[in-house]
């Protein structure tokens, strides 16, 4: 496995790929990689010919008061751990190589961005949006795989790539859960030991609207309502939002009528924690 430092050397080791006729997967990642990054590693690998993984702890989707230097890393660790799911490219760049000094050009959407997660993280999609539209370009990637635990930042790469008219294939990997329900992330590790049974109100809130749906409840105030209750009920928990929307403009709904996402961001303790479920009445 190579381990690509600057995007220089990973631009040439692509451009190499790409000369022999050979196809490139890119699983983007901010490293510290739980079972559920290797479920994308794994999904993506008979995608292509050779598969890449970057780790960037991206400065520029991170709010003021966000948890950027909080965030955990082991590079070590991590690519072990790719080298045994079979990546065949490690990207590591550096901040600097990728935000020059007097870099000032960003990516910006109009209208994904402005619900859910955007309305609290107001920079948040426009630092995504800018560093995967640098990636797509330093790497080439025909395809790349990204999870559906980040709903909202899945829709907005799929707009993204259509918009800008990248050949790229999207691909979602689902959301990979510890065995009580937890949905994996690498913030489940700043959770105290009474954090951490609090946060599984997250998907048994979920697991309680899907529920309530398929026993004939569609008024989505009177499930919003119990599914807030609910979690609140949880010590150290504050429900950010608690939203049913249309699963692909993310717009709200006032009835779950067809496929309906709910999608949920709650504060235990000092984490954020968000977690998803798309609920199709019909089925
Ligand atoms: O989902 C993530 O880890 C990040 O938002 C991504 C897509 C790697 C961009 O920094």
């Amino acid at each position: 496995m190579e381990i690509l430092r600057s995007k220089k050397e990973m631009q040439a080791w692509s451009e190499g790929v790409l000369a022999q006729g050979l196809t490139i997967g890119l699983v983007p990642t901010m490293g510290y990689f739980h079972q559920g990054h290797l479920s994308l590693m794994e999904k993506g690998r008979p995608l292509c010919n050779r598969l890449v993984v970057s780790i960037f702890v991206n400065p520029t989707q991170f709010g003021e008061n966000e948890d950027l230097d909080a965030y955990p890393i082991d590079i070590e660790r991590d690519i072990e751990l790719a080298g045994k799911t079979g990546v065949d490219a490690v990207f590591l760049p550096t901040r600097d190589d990728m935000y020059a000094p007097g870099f000032q050009t960003y990516v910006e959407l109009t209208d994904l961005p402005n619900h859910l997660c955007g309305k609290f993280r107001p920079i948040h999609f426009k630092g995504v949006a800018t560093v995967v539209t640098k990636l797509f370009n330093i790497v080439k990637p025909q395809v790349a795989v990204f999870g559906q635990k980040d709903y909202q930042q899945l829709q907005v790469i799929r707009r993204l790539t259509r918009d800008l008219d990248w050949n790229i294939r999207i691909e979602a990997g689902e959301i990979f859960r510890e065995p009580d329900g937890l949905a994996m992330s690498s913030r489940n590790t700043y959770l105290s030991e009474e954090e951490r049974s609090s946060a599984l109100s997250l998907s048994k809130a979920l697991e309680r609207a899907r529920q309530a749906v398929a026993e004939g409840t569609r008024d989505v105030t009177t499930l919003e309502q119990d599914v807030i209750r609910f979690i609140s009920s949880f010590a150290h928990t504050t429900v950010e939002y608690a939203e049913f929307c249309h699963p692909q403009t993310l717009e709200n709904v006032s009835t779950v009528e067809g496929k309906t996402l709910l999608a949920l961001a709650v504060r235990v303790g000092n984490t954020r924690l968000i977690d998803n479920t798309v609920i199709d009445p019909d089925n």
